[in-house]
C-alpha cells in the first residue's frame, strides 16, 4: 500500500517517536500475555510493519521464533535491518504478503498492531482476523490493536479532541489534525469498540477482552477456539 511505500518506512518509526510510551505500555501488555508460552514458541506478526513489538520481544525470549508478515516490502526491508543489526534475524522469517498468502503453520501466538483499522468493510476485517485464527493452535493468544472509533457515535467528537491533543505533541498541524478527522470512514475503519470485538468473534476467537485504550487505540487479548 502507497502509504507505507519506501518513503513512509524510512520515517516510520521516527514520526511517533513522540508518543513512544503509547507503543512501550501496548509491547508490555504483550510480554506479560505471552509470557507463558514455551521457550521454542513461534509467533506471527500480522502487519508487522518495521517489527517493533518483535525488538521488544525477540531479547526477553531468546529462544522464540518470529514469522513477520506484511504486504509492505518496504516496512519488512526495515524491520529486516533492525533485525539483523540487533542479532536476532536468523530467529525470523520475512514473509512479504498477506497473512492468508502463508502456509497454515501452528503458530503458538500472534499480535495484530494498528492494522486491522484499514480494513473498512466488516467482511474483510472479519477475513483478517479468520486468516490469523486460522494459523494459530487452539487456545493460543492474539494480541490485537487498532484505531477504533465511530464517527457516528455522539462522543466521536471528543475522542477525536483526545487523540488530537495525543498527535499535536507528535508534531502533526491542525491542517494535519483536519484530514485525519476525516479519515475515519475513508482511511481508517469507524467500526465501534462494540462491532469490532464481534468480528474478533466471529473469526473462531473466543470473547475478546478489551486490555488497552491510549486516546483511539484500543487493544485486545483474545484465543483461538
Ligand atoms: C501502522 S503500520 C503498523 C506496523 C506495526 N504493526 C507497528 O505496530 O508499528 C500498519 C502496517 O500494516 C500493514 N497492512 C496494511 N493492511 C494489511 C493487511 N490487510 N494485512 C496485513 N498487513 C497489512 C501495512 O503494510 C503496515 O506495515
Amino acid at each position: 500500500m502507497d502509504a507505507f511505500g519506501p518513503e513512509q518506512a524510512a520515517t516510520y518509526d521516527e514520526r511517533f517517536s513522540k508518543l513512544s510510551a503509547i507503543n512501550s505500555l501496548l509491547h508490555l501488555v504483550i510480554q506479560s500475555q505471552f509470557a507463558h508460552l514455551p521457550d521454542n514458541a513461534h509467533i506471527l506478526i500480522a502487519g508487522a510493519g518495521t517489527g517493533a513489538d518483535v525488538r521488544h520481544l525477540a531479547p526477553l525470549f531468546p529462544s522464540w521464533h518470529f514469522t513477520l508478515a506484511d504486504p509492505a516490502d518496504a516496512m519488512l526491508e526495515i524491520a529486516w535491518q533492525h533485525a539483523n543489526q540487533e542479532g536476532f534475524a536468523d530467529r525470523c522469517t520475512f514473509h512479504a504478503g498477506y497473512v492468508s498468502s502463508l502456509p497454515e503453520t501452528q503458530f503458538d501466538a500472534a499480535t495484530s498492531l494498528l492494522v486491522s483499522h484499514f480494513l473498512n468493510e466488516e467482511e474483510d476485517r472479519t477475513a483478517y482476523y479468520r486468516s490469523i485464527a486460522e494459523r494459530l493452535q487452539p487456545s493460543a493468544p492474539l494480541f490485537e490493536a487498532a484505531l477504533c472509533g465511530n464517527r457516528y457515535d455522539t462522543i466521536f467528537e471528543t475522542e477525536m479532541e483526545v487523540w488530537l491533543g495525543l498527535m499535536n505533541l507528535a508534531g502533526m498541524t491542525d491542517e494535519g489534525g483536519q484530514n485525519y478527522r476525516q479519515s475515519f470512514g475513508t482511511l481508517f475503519a469507524t467500526h465501534d469498540p462494540s462491532e469490532v470485538e464481534k468480528m474478533i468473534g466471529a473469526a473462531k476467537f473466543g470473547r475478546p477482552v478489551q486490555c488497552f485504550q491510549a486516546g483511539l487505540i484500543r487493544g485486545w487479548i483474545t484465543h483461538r477456539l
